[in-house]
């Protein structure tokens, strides 16, 4: 049974808009002395986003220069080619995976079975071994196929958490969105913040 909540978390990251939710993730759970272990993964699109969005450029260092500050003592970066990694096999401890941003494309290999490479494959192990699994699914607007394949996608056991901020506590910045965001997909692993908006009524 996965650990709650969660110690060992796997994150990875794809081609969908969005980057900025997913390095206030990454500093989120750097800081979460509860999380011990970290396995991370980035699509190639999400490079291709992430050049756009964040401006970083190319792998060397991603981890470091996601988060924008010291090097992560806990993130260990895989490889989506190498489907020989740890978190391919049910038998390795993973606790949790998230998924962030996710795209419709994404989405629709993890609702599918379509495990060819390693971020898909992970889901896939997720749902077969009943741990949880966060979609922060991005896409605007959906078509019937988005839609179709996150009911499948819930169906098999998934949390379809789409990215979409809450406004009410009045974000000041993108970047206060972004982490309040963060929060609230930790919280919803077991891993409340300290620092996150309660609403009081
Ligand atoms: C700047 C940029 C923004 C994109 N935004 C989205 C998006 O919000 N949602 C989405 O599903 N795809 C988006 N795409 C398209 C995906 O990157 C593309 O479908 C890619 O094949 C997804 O690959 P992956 O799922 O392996 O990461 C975007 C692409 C670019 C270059």
């Amino acid at each position: 049974m996965p650990t709650y909540p969660p110690k060992n978390l796997t994150i990875a990251t794809t081609g969908a808009s969005g980057a900025i939710f997913l390095r206030h993730f990454l500093q989120a759970v750097d800081g979460d002395d509860r999380i011990e272990t970290v396995n991370f993964i980035a699509s190639d699109s999400a490079l291709r986003v992430m050049a756009e969005e964040l401006n970083l450029k190319g792998r060397s260092n991603l981890v470091d220069r996601i988060l924008s500050r010291r090097p992560s003592r806990k993130i260990q970066v895989k490889s989506n080619a190498d489907i020989g990694a740890n978190i391919a096999s049910g038998s390795y401890p993973a606790d949790a995976m998230v998924v962030i941003p996710c795209s419709v494309g994404t989405l629709a290999r993890i609702a599918n079975g379509v495990a060819a490479q390693l971020i898909e494959r992970a889901a896939d192990v997720s749902l077969k071994e009943k741990r949880p699994l966060v979609l922060c699914v991005r896409e605007t607007p959906l078509n019937k196929i988005h839609i179709r394949n996150m009911y499948r996608a819930a169906d098999a056991g998934a949390t379809i958490f789409p990215l979409i901020p809450a406004f009410y506590y009045r974000p000041a910045s993108l970047d206060e969105m972004a982490r309040e965001f963060a929060h609230r997909v930790l919280a919803h692993l077991g891993l409340p913040q300290p620092q996150a908006f309660r609403w009081k009524g």
